[in-house]
C-alpha cells in the first residue's frame, strides 16, 4: 500500500499522498492541500519544499554524494570531458563516439558571435563587472535569434539556441576580460576543445604566440564539471521560474546568471579570494576572522563555507582541493593566499560553532585558488561559474518545459494594512 500522510487541522483529517524518488527521498505532495483546507505552507527560503520531480543530479547532503544522472561526480571528474558531461545532463545519457562527435561539431559551428555584439562591449564602462556584462549579453542573444523567442517551436530549433549557447557563452565571456582591459577581442579558434578556446580567447594577444599549457587547460575543464549541474539551487530555480512563464531559453539562462551573481551563491568564489587576501593583508590571524564570523553582530561570514544541503562535506570541495595542490604543483605556484586558505579551514574544522552548525569548505573554498593560478582576474571567477553551469541550467529548463509544468508562483501570508480608506494629499 502506498504511503500517505494526514494533517490533521482544527479537528479535520486531510490526507496527502506520498512520493518517493528513485534514491528513496520522500516529499508530502501537498499540492490540494489549499483547495481543500484553505491553508497553505511557509517555508521561507524553500529550506523544506520540493519544486519538482527531476531525474537530472541527485544530491545527498547527509552522505556528501552528488551524481550527475546517476554517474557519481568523482568518476565523471576523472574520466569524462566537459562537453561529454553537458551532453550527459542535457540528453540524459553518456553520448557514443558519433554522438559526443556530432555534439562537439555542433557546438564548433557556433562559437562566432554577430560582430554587431562587439558594439555592446564598447558601450560599457571598462569597470563593469562581467557577471553583468554576461547577463546582459546573453539576454541580447535572444533578439539576433528571434526564432528562439518561442521555447515550444520543436526539438531541431530548442537545440539550435542549446548549442547556440554552449558555443557562445565563452567567447562572450572572454570578450567581456578582453573589454575590461580595453584590448581588442581574440576570435575563436574551432581547432581547439572547449576549454583551449576559451583560454586562448581570455590570454592571447596579437604580438604574442600564445601556447596553452595542457595542465591549465585540464584544470578548467574539471573545474566545469564540477559547476556543472547542482539540482535546485538558486540559480537553477530562477532558470526554471523564469522560464516556467513561456519565456525563452537565453532570456532564461540570462536570469540564471544574475542568480549565480550573489555572494551567497557562485559570487562566493570571488568574496572568498578576498577575503583571504584581507586575512594575508592583516596579518594571517585566522582566529581574527573566525571570531568575526562566530560574532552574530558582525555581518561577517566566513565565504566558502557552509551549504544549504550540504551537511558533511562538499564532494566537489574535496576534489578541487585535490586539484588544487596539483595544479599549484605543476605550474610550480608558491601561493601564500592558499596557506591561509588550508589554515583557516583546519581551524574552523576544529571549531565548536562551525562543527555544531555543520559548516564545512564548499566548492567555492578552493576554486578561485585554481582560477587565480592558471590566470583567471578575481572578477571572472563568478564568470567561470556560469560556464561550467550552464549546461545544468539547461538541462532544468529542458526538463521543466518537456514535462509542461506550471507557471512558477508561490503563495505568500500577507501581513500589510487591512482594507482603509484613502485620504487625500491636502490631509495628510
Ligand atoms: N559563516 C558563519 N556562519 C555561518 C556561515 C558562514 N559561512 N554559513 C552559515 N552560518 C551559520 C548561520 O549564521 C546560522 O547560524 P545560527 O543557526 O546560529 O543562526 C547557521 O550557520 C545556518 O546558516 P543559514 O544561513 O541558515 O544556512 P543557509 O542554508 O540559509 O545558507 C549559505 C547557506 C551557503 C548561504 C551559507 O552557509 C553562507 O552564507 N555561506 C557563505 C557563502 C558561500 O560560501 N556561498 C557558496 C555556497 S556553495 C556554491 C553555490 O552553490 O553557489
Amino acid at each position: 500500500m502506498s504511503e500517505t500522510a494526514k494533517f490533521i487541522l482544527n479537528g479535520e483529517t486531510y490526507e496527502f499522498p506520498v512520493t518517493e524518488g528513485s534514491e528513496n527521498e520522500k516529499g508530502i505532495d501537498i499540492s490540494k492541500l489549499r483547495a481543500q483546507s484553505g491553508y497553505v505552507t511557509l517555508d521561507p527560503g524553500y529550506k523544506n519544499t520540493g519544486a519538482t520531480e527531476s531525474g537530472i543530479t541527485f544530491l545527498d547532503g547527509e552522505k556528501g554524494i552528488l551524481s550527475y544522472r546517476g554517474y557519481s561526480i568523482e568518476e565523471l571528474a576523472e574520466k569524462s570531458t566537459f562537453l561529454e558531461v553537458a551532453y550527459l545532463l542535457i540528453e540524459g545519457e553518456l553520448p557514443n563516439k558519433t554522438q559526443l562527435e556530432e555534439f562537439n561539431e555542433n557546438i564548433r559551428k557556433h562559437t562566432l558571435v554577430a560582430e554587431d555584439m562587439r558594439k555592446f562591449y564598447q558601450a560599457f564602462p571598462h569597470h563593469a563587472h562581467p557577471m553583468g556584462v554576461l547577463g546582459s549579453l546573453v539576454n541580447s542573444l535572444s533578439s539576433f535569434y528571434p526564432e528562439s523567442q518561442d521555447p515550444n517551436r520543436g526539438e531541431d530549433a530548442v537545440d539550435l539556441t542549446i548549442y547556440r549557447l554552449i558555443a557562445k557563452i565563452p567567447t562572450l565571456a572572454a570578450w567581456s576580460h578582453k573589454n575590461a582591459q580595453r584590448h581588442p577581442v581574440v576570435y575563436p579558434k574551432n581547432e581547439l576543445n572547449y576549454s583551449e578556446n576559451f583560454l586562448q580567447m581570455m590570454f592571447s594577444v596579437p604580438s604574442e604566440d600564445y601556447k596553452i599549457d595542457p595542465v591549465v587547460a585540464k584544470a578548467l575543464d574539471l573545474l566545469f564539471i564540477l559547476h556543472a549541474d547542482h539540482e535546485q539551487n538558486c540559480s537553477a530555480s530562477t532558470v526554471r521560474i523564469v522560464g516556467s512563464s513561456q519565456a525563452n531559453l537565453y532570456t532564461s539562462i540570462s536570469a540564471g546568471i544574475s542568480a549565480l551573481w550573489g555572494p551567497l551563491h557562485g559570487g562566493a568564489n570571488q568574496a572568498v579570494i578576498e577575503m583571504l587576501e584581507d586575512i594575508k593583508n592583516d596579518g594571517g590571524d585566522v582566529t581574527k576572522y573566525l571570531d568575526k564570523a562566530k560574532d552574530k553582530n558582525d555581518p561577517f561570514r566566513l565565504m566558502g563555507f557552509g551549504h544549504r544541503v550540504y551537511k558533511n562535506f562538499d564532494p566537489r570541495a574535496r576534489i578541487i582541493k585535490k586539484a588544487c595542490d596539483d595544479v599549484l604543483d605543476a605550474l610550480g605556484i608558491d601561493d601564500p593566499v592558499l596557506d591561509i586558505a588550508k589554515k583557516l579551514e583546519t581551524a574552523a574544522l576544529e571549531d565548536p560553532y562551525f562543527v555544531d552548525r555543520k559548516l564545512y569548505p564548499n566548492v567555492d573554498f578552493y576554486s578561485g585558488i585554481i582560477y587565480r593560478a592558471i590566470g583567471i582576474p578575481t572578477e571572472m571567477f563568478t564568470v567561470m561559474f556560469a560556464i561550467g553551469r550552464l549546461p545544468g541550467w539547461i538541462a532544468q529548463w529542458k526538463e521543466m518545459i518537456e514535462t509542461k509544468q506550471p507557471i512558477g508562483r508561490p503563495r505568500q501570508i500577507y501581513t500589510g494594512a487591512n482594507a482603509r480608506n484613502y485620504v487625500e494629499l491636502s490631509k495628510r
